[in-house]
């Protein structure tokens, strides 16, 4: 429920793309957000207001002079009373109504009329997008200080593939959760590690662990929307890249350690999130082993590096934040963790809460104490921890 108590009007104009606007408002109602829906005249040709209506259980606003407004300004009171208008989709004709202040019907009155916030969410076709009128427009838009969410690249509905699709309802939703976030780290550069690590044995064997990926991917999510510039090095996992996220795939701990040391010095905040393998096989070996070949392989195992204490020990180190995942004695361990590896600030886990599920509990262990987190989703707690950095850092 991250939007909340936030009241937002969508704004919706006609084009094809109309009928996701419908999923859209799911899912910002979803997210704890009061949706106002406002259509033009084309929009209508496309999705009734009666679908609007029934998901949002207001009103919908579609003509300038039909309100029962006892004062006539039902372009003033709307726009007064929300937290942002969202244009979802935006077309060309819209743009360039918007672009150029012209207020001709209730939609592009009410957009005039703000003092709150607007993002677009452009849909149209490519040529259509790199038209030079279009491209002036939207360039406009941005100098105005509005937010333009996409356009995205692919398939369009008239069967041409290029740039001018609308973003998907949730493509959208993550700008406008983004747009909210206070950008407690804008201009940090935050790398990070999340995932498992898997070592291998022989050709389809290894040791691995039973880390998602969850965490370290929420606090991606979270760093990436406070504004910071967020690079995940992640082992094994089943989980979409973060949105603003860049990505770079690893499996062993030496890969991790190979990806994180070339892009320390770089770092200002360095994460370790992931469940790095403590050893490695010595040997692997090139083919499968077979079990009637002599019994019971030796497994020889040596240690890996430790990537966290080594970014730790760099001559200009960024900020180092650490996790435990302790089975017991979870403040002794982690703080044991945290003198060792020479860190700022550590969060502990207990396994059998943290591993794996959903949600999580966890305590935050630095110079100035001790502060327990109530248990909450994994999205949420990441949230905390983003601003406890930016404090910390
Ligand atoms: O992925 P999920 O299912 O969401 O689960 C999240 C989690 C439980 C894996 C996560 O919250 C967590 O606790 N990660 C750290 C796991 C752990 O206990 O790591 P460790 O004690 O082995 O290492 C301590 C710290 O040193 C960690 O920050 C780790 O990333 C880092 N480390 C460890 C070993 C190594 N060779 N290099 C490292 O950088």
């Amino acid at each position: 429920m991250e939007l909340q108590g936030k009241k937002i009007l969508l704004g919706v104009t006609g084009g094809v793309a109309a009928y996701k606007a419908a999923e859209l408002t799911r899912q910002l109602i979803k997210q704890g957000a009061q949706v106002y829906v406002a259509m033009t005249e084309a929009a209508t040709h496309f999705v009734g207001p009666v679908t609007f209506q029934a998901l949002t259980g207001h009103n919908v606003y579609c003509k300038q002079w039909e309100h029962d407004v006892s004062n006539g300004m039902a372009h003033i009171d709307l726009t007064r009373m929300v937290d942002c208008i969202l244009i979802a989709p935006a077309t060309a004709n819209c743009i360039a109504k918007l672009a150029n202040g012209i207020a001709d019907d209730l939609l592009s009155s009410l957009v005039l009329a703000r003092d709150c916030p607007l993002l677009v969410a452009p849909a149209m076709n490519k040529q259509m997008w790199q038209a030079a009128p279009t491209q002036r427009n939207v360039a406009q838009l941005r100098a105005d200080g509005v937010t333009i969410l996409g356009p995205g690249v692919g398939e369009q509905a008239c069967g041409e593939i290029g740039a001018g699709r609308m973003l998907e309802p949730a493509e959208i939703l993550e700008g406008v959760l983004s747009f909210f976030t206070p950008k407690l780290l804008a201009g940090k550069r935050v790398l990070m590690t999340a995932g498992p690590t898997f070592e291998s044995i022989d050709a389809v064997r290894g040791i691995t662990n039973l880390s998602s990926g969850r965490m370290g991917y929420a606090l991606a999510l979270a760093a990436a929307r406070a504004g910071a510039s967020v690079t995940l090095v992640s082992g094994p996992v089943s989980l979409p890249t973060p949105a603003g996220v860049e990505r770079i795939d690893v499996k062993s701990a030496s890969d991790m350690h190979a990806a994180v040391m070339a892009r320390a010095t770089d770092a200002n905040i360095f994460i370790g999130v992931a469940a790095v393998a403590d050893y490695r096989v010595a040997e692997m070996a090139e083919h499968k082993l077979k079990k009637d070949e002599g019994g019971p392989p030796a497994i020889q195992l040596i240690e890996n590096p430790d990537i966290l204490a080594e970014v730790a020990a760099l001559p200009k180190p960024p900020f180092c934040v650490g996790f435990a995942a302790e089975s017991r004695n979870l403040e002794e361990y982690a703080q044991k963790k945290r003198l060792k590896k020479k860190i700022p600030l550590i969060v502990g886990n207990l396994i059998q809460e943290g591993f794996g599920g959903e949600d999580n509990r966890v305590v935050l262990f630095d110079d100035h104490g001790v502060h327990p987190l109530a248990p909450a989703s994994k999205s949420a707690l990441a949230r905390q921890l983003i601003e406890h950095i930016a404090r910390s850092c």
